[in-house]
């Protein structure tokens, strides 16, 4: 039997949908009342496939579960890929009462979610993140969509899905290396809004980077419970939204710069909320002390501390000119007023901004 910890909403009128977080949910959970047809077609890829595509057609009973397995890698998060799942749903015939769900990580969440968006102008979805960092961010909020060679996450749509089921089991499975990439999502919520989760994250950090599950739950839900609010308040990025890419403009631009898969999303987002921690300050818009409890959260969480090797200034401000939060030609940043609190402005000093590229360019 499962265990069901926690239940959270997404709150959006009509479309609200619900995020159910415990343990042995995959197989056991049925998902059949978020399904509107008789049809489901299950995208996910080669790593998850054989690890839990069998479970998750279990949460479907009575309906008929068709798959569609995509290579796995971020530099696979293109049109060529994207257009294996039409290609299936076209070849099996699936209708407008298809329901998509996704079953694996961000990337597959972000394409299963662009597809559902798009198949005959929208079909409904669900999310079943097996990834930390999709459980805590990419599966809540309804942004999906595509890499383009110029830029990270150039090509999408928004799409809420009909529901998030989250079986933290998944996490046993997991990669080494993805654990802290998903715990750099996490201290971003601590950061950007809730001081006191911060303050739970420091002494949590090191039981989380060892595996405990129960605190990952825990981690889970108040990750999920900010972004809930946040989407809840601001669905289309007019405004507050923005502040969930605290540190992504620096991000996107080292994997875009370091090309796609080289680094995984989380670890750029680690690097780049060390690069806005330290502009922050720069700025005197948090002390020196508040920058120095945030470096050393994420690099207790084992981050990656400096840009790849060789990239330079010159390389961070291309890349960070195409970012979407960008308006009339100026560049947007999430900036710290306080550890938890966010802003998003272009009023900033970019003579500081140059002293904290050099600075982290210079120790890579
Ligand atoms: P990912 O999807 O590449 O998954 C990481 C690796 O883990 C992959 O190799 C995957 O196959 C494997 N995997 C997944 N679940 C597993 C499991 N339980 N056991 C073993 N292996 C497993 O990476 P990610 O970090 O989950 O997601 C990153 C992507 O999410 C990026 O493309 C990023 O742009 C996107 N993202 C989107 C949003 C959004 O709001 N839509 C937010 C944040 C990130
Ligand atoms: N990950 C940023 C957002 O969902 O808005």
């Amino acid at each position: 039997m499962y265990e069901q910890i926690h239940e959270l909403e997404v709150g959006l009128g009509d479309r609200s949908y619900p995020i159910m977080i415990g343990q042995g949910l995959l197989g056991t959970k049925d998902l059949t009342p978020f399904v509107a047809g008789d049809r489901v077609m299950i995208v996910t890829n080669e790593t998850v496939a054989p690890l839990y595509l069998a479970q998750a057609s279990g949460c479907f009973p009575g309906r008929k579960v068709d798959t569609v397995v995509l290579p796995d890698g971020e530099q696979y998060k293109d049109w060529k890929t994207l257009n294996l799942i039409f290609d299936a749903l076209l070849e099996r015939k699936h209708s407008r009462s298809t329901t998509l769900v996704a079953l694996g990580g961000g990337v597959v969440g972000d394409m299963a979610g662009f597809a559902a968006a798009s198949y005959q102008r929208g079909v409904p979805f669900i999310q079943i993140p097996t990834t930390l960092l999709s459980q805590v961010d990419s599966s809540v909020g309804g942004k999906t969509g595509i890499n383009h060679p110029l830029g990270k996450n150039m090509i999408g749509a928004f799409h809420q899905p009909q529901a998030v089921l989250i079986d933290t089991d998944t996490l046993a499975t997991l990669p080494a290396r993805e654990l802290p990439a998903g715990l750099a999502e996490v201290i971003k919520y601590g950061l950007i809004r809730d001081p006191a989760f911060l303050s739970w994250l420091e002494s949590s950090v090191d039981a989380l980077a060892g595996m405990d599950r129960a605190g990952l739950a825990e981690a889970i839900y108040r990750s999920c419970a900010c972004k809930a609010e946040v989407v809840s308040l601001d669905e289309r990025e007019g405004g507050l939204r923005a502040i969930l890419n605290l540190g992504h403009t620096f991000g996107h631009a080292i994997e875009t710069h370091a090309g796609y898969g080289q680094w995984l999303h989380g670890e750029a987002v680690g690097t780049g909320m060390l690069m806005a921690l330290d502009l922050s300050a720069r700025l005197g818009l948090i002390s020196e002390t508040d920058r120095l409890r945030g470096e050393t959260l994420i690099l207790r969480a084992g981050l990656p501390t400096a840009p790849p090797a060789g990239m330079t200034p010159k390389n961070f401000l291309e890349l960070m000119a195409v970012d979407k939060k960008n308006t009339g030609g100026s560049l947007r940043l999430v900036l710290l007023r306080s550890l938890g609190d966010a802003v998003v402005t272009s009023d900033f000093d970019e003579s500081k901004l140059r002293e904290t590229l050099f600075h982290f360019c210079r120790s890579a």
